[in-house]
């Protein structure tokens, strides 16, 4: 087939983990016959360095008019100043807000080449396979916010606003998900303090009654939740949740994995017939301290090229075959020094992207010749 992605390698190790993570795509292109167009687009930090804009308009046009998206981090000191009329974490939620990118789905398994690596022990690791679709687009993310003097002390407010019909659209998206895995969904809200969560939790029960009466559907409250994900991973299959909840349970859930350079996402629109677009992206971010020494994870933006493949354009062997390389690089412990054991042996950024693609082309059906 033929497929446009726009590369978004963006700031700090973003370019780095990018690099390989387009290189897994041209293998995939030679092993299976097909053909990517690759281009490269500015956004985050390097844009507003560039063109003065954190998201140019011509980028959110070659990400509109591309199959998929795949984007590398966005961020760092040198724009961190509070003060600043624009920051690269604006591009980005502009970006997914201009695409409708809705559903963010972020999956957690843990390898058990890398158990070790997480701070938990072993036997609350056994089994956990879950997945945590956050709400991207809605919420106190994109509410109202103020900031004005009010009786010589100042104040800030941000609105938190949900509508019926964002709330089902990610539900189903989760429900999906959950028919094709254990059949369980969790729905995380702080319905005993915020009408939000009280819509939210209205409407996902009724939702799932009259349309996926074969899931099995509980309500958890987030605090509770932050707790359950360390005391028993292994329960959960599904989690839906608002956008802010989803941030902070995502970030808690990949330490499940050991190493936020193992986690990655994917961020999908409205739900077409068959391959829709997204937005793929490692869930981890710039990393400014070790940026540009060549040791950055590309295992996160690795598997999230497998989720593009998957979600956007269809290619499920082809997914399914970079996961698999994935994992025969982890158990052979070609690892970057965030996995590798204290003083032991670790590679560079681009050893593990070769690795991979060595692993794959030989899983690669026999080339076919023009
Ligand atoms: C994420 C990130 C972003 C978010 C930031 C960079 C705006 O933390 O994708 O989880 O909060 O959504
Ligand atoms: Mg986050």
């Amino acid at each position: 087939m033929h497929a446009t992605i726009t590369l978004l390698p963006g700031d700090g190790i973003g370019p780095e983990v990018v690099a390989e993570g387009a290189k897994v795509l041209q293998a995939v292109a030679a092993g299976w016959g097909h053909d990517f167009t690759l281009r490269e687009a500015l956004m985050g930090g390097c844009a507003i360095d560039a063109v003065d804009n954190s998201l140019p308009d011509d980028t959110v046009e070659l990400c509109r008019s591309a199959d998929a998206v795949l984007l590398g981090a966005v961020g760092g000191p040198k724009w961190d100043d509070p003060q600043a009329k624009d920051r690269p974490e604006r591009g980005l939620l502009a970006l997914r807000k201009a695409l409708t990118l809705f559903a963010n789905i972020r999956p957690v398994s843990v390898h058990p080449a890398v158990q070790g690596a997480s701070p938990l022990r072993a036997e609350l690791l056994d089994g956990v396979d879950l997945v945590v679709v956050r709400e991207l687009t809605g919420g106190i993310y994109f509410g109202a916010k103020t900031r004005e003097t009010v009786d010589g002390e100042e104040q800030a407010s941000d609105l938190c606003t949900y509508t019926t019909g964002e709330i089902e659209r990610i539900v189903r998206v989760a429900c999906e998900l959950a028919r094709g895995r254990r059949g369980k969904l969790t729905s995380v809200d702080k319905a005993n303090v915020l009408e939000t969560s009280r819509l939210w939790r209205s409407v996902t029960s009724r939702l799932v009654a009259a349309e996926y009466p074969d899931i099995q559907l509980e309500h958890v409250l987030v605090d509770a939740a932050a707790m359950h994900l360390l005391r028993r991973p292994a329960d959960f299959d599904v989690l839906v949740t608002e956008n802010m909840f989803g941030d902070i349970l995502s970030d808690e859930a990949s330490m499940l994995a050991g190493s936020m350079g193992l986690l990655p996402s994917a961020s999908l629109g409205t739900t077409g017939q068959g391959a829709r677009q997204g937005l793929y992206e490692p869930i981890h971010g710039s990393a400014p301290d070790i940026a540009g020494r060549g040791i950055a994870n590309p295992l996160a933006t690795i598997l999230s090229v497998a989720l593009l493949l998957r979600y956007s354009l269809g290619l499920l062997a082809e997914a399914n075959a970079v996961e698999s390389a994935v994992n025969a690089v982890l158990a052979a412990e070609t690892v970057t020094p965030d996995l590798a054991p204290p003083g032991g042996r670790s590679c560079s950024t681009a050893e593990v992207g070769d690795a991979v693609v060595a692993a794959l082309l030989q899983a690669a059906p026999a080339q076919r010749h023009h």
